[in-house]
């Protein structure tokens, strides 16, 4: 094959598109990821999940030493030093961003640096910094180029007063008051992470509820549970305006319900109304990518109207998370190499690193009512937990829904210290086709949060022991 033929290109280095290319090279294909930003890892490790777990982890170590710390005993005087908060974010972003190109060395992927477009099925065109073209050759294409804010119609962005969840990632100081604009997972994480640091955090939610989608109760609880902590709601309100001036900038928002006007004032405020897909600059339109609503569509292999041109990760249809797009891209090339790729889009599992954590994977009591499907549900509270106890933490519940003919788990929503690690048994669990009788009768160990799941199992049936 010569220098610029290749099996496969991928266009997008984040986690749909570095991990496909990185099996694609395990299955022998001689692999290519186009990436136009300069870093590998794409928004979830350079402005995405990772420095957002970061700072969730720098930002609650910092409110146990001022605030949970004394319980236990402790007395300690400490200060922030947000510049060092901020310095270890992107120190931990670098490393990783550059542990990927470790990995795409040792699996002899190429990474060629710049923004591709495709002329024509077979046929990437990288745009490099320096304004110099290459034209790489390839059997099949195949685009992750992700996912961006979806903008709130008049009120513009600057990433330092008015921000996006990249510039929030990054504020140089404490907001005195901070509004979130959307109620969602980055609404609910990284207002949580700027409360932590002493910001008057107010979330404005166009809904009635928080984390819409999510089983009604356990967002409810988690709703509480950082009600507790400092955050305000303010729910069924349609933010019109935000105005900057003297440094401030001031919003109006409007009750969905009966039209009442009210004026908020913040130093920052945050928009995070949603994502949506990212296709710019690829020539989709010319080559003839069907799209509804900028959103690339693609068959049960990933395959676009264009054969030749697959699609993964956030630019398709599905939950934007981060391993979603990785399964897709897996599955993906795992097809082209002439394997059975599989995802199963019914347990993703979804996780908002609050604290404690809202934890969920598969159907809501909402979602199953609507579909008329008979349920039981067992429920245990973490108050109830000894292990939560001797942490200190008593918000939350585990909830597991079974159903009511044959016992089969249908969903699992969590919110707890960590709830997303527990989730993995439930995900797991539910793999198998488990019934709730199956996890209950699993032995866990004590004192463990993970009985909290093993209670709610035996509470399918009405037989929890501490509760
Ligand atoms: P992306 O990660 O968006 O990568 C696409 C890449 O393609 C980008 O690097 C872009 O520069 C590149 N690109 C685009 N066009 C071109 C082109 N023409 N040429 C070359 N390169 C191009 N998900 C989770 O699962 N867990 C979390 O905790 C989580 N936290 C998040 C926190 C925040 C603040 C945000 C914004 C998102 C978070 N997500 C999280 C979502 C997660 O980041 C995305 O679902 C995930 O990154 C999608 O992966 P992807 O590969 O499809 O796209
Ligand atoms: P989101 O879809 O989670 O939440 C957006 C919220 O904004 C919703 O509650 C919606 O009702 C509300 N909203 C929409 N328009 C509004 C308006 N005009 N005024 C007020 N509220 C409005 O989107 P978010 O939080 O921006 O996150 C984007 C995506 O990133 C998520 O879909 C998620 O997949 C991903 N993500 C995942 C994380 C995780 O897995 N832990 C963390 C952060 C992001």
């Amino acid at each position: 094959m010569s220098e610029n033929q290749y099996d496969l290109v991928v266009i997008g280095g984040g986690p749909g598109g570095y991990v496909a290319a990185i099996r694609a090279a395990q299955l022998d294909m001689k692999v290519a990821c186009v990436e136009g930003r300069g870093t590998l890892g794409g928004t979830c490790l350079n402005v995405g999940c990772i420095p957002s777990k970061a700072l969730l982890q720098s930002s609650e170590k910092y409110a146990d030493a001022t605030k949970h710390f004394a319980a236990h005993g402790i007395k300690a005087s400490v200060e922030l030093d947000l510049p060092g908060m901020l310095g270890r974010k992107d120190k931990v972003v670098s490393d990783l961003t550059q542990g990927i190109e470790f990995l795409f060395k040792k699996n002899g992927v190429d990474y060629v640096k710049g923004w591709g477009r495709i002329p024509a099925a077979g046929e990437v065109v990288v745009a490099a910094e320096d304004g110099s073209e290459q034209t790489l050759k390839a059997k099949s294409i195949l685009i992750a180029t992700g996912s961006e804010s979806t903008p709130l119609p008049g009120i513009e962005t600057d990433e330092k007063q008015i921000v996006t969840s990249t510039g929030a990632l990054s504020l140089e100081s404490v907001p005195e008051k901070m509004v979130v604009i959307g109620a969602g997972v980055i609404g609910l994480e990284l207002g949580s992470v700027w409360s932590r640091l002493g910001s008057q955090v107010t979330v404005v939610e166009y809904l009635d509820r928080v984390l819409p989608g999510m089983d009604a109760e356990t967002a409810k609880l988690g709703q509480r549970a950082l009600t507790k902590q400092g955050l305000k709601f303010k729910l069924g309100q349609k933010v019109n305006s935000a105005e900057k001036a003297d440094g401030k900038v001031k919003l109006s928002m409007e009750s969905v319900k009966k039209g009442k006007i009210e004026e908020l004032e913040a130093d920052v405020v945050l928009v995070s109304i949603g994502r949506r897909a990212f296709t710019n600059g690829l020539g989709l339109e010319e080559l003839g990518v069907a799209m509804e609503r900028g959103v690339i569509q693609v068959d049960e292999n990933f395959q676009t109207s264009v054969p030749g041109v697959y699609a993964i990760g956030d630019c398709v249809p599905g939950p934007m998370l981060a391993h979603k797009a990785e399964e897709d891209g897996v599955a993906c090339v795992e097809t082209l190499a002439g394997l059975k790729g599989h995802v199963n889009y019914a347990l993703v599992p979804g996780v908002v690193y609050t604290h404690p954590e809202i934890a969920t994977v598969g159907k809501s009591e909402e979602a199953l009512k609507e579909d008329g499907v008979e349920y039981r549900v067992g429920k245990f509270p973490i108050s109830a937990n000894s292990r939560a106890r001797a942490m200190g933490e008593s918000d939350g519940h585990a909830k597991i829904i079974a159903d009511a003919a044959t016992d089969k788990v249908l969903g699992v929503h969590i919110v707890a210290p960590m709830a997303g690690e527990l989730l993995s048994e439930a995900v797991l669990a539910m793999e198998f086709g488990a019934s709730a009788e199956d996890i209950a009768r699993t032995c866990h160990s004590h004192p463990g949060l993970g009985e909290a799941v093993k209670e709610a199992a035996l509470a399918v049936d009405g037989r929890a022991i501490h509760s």
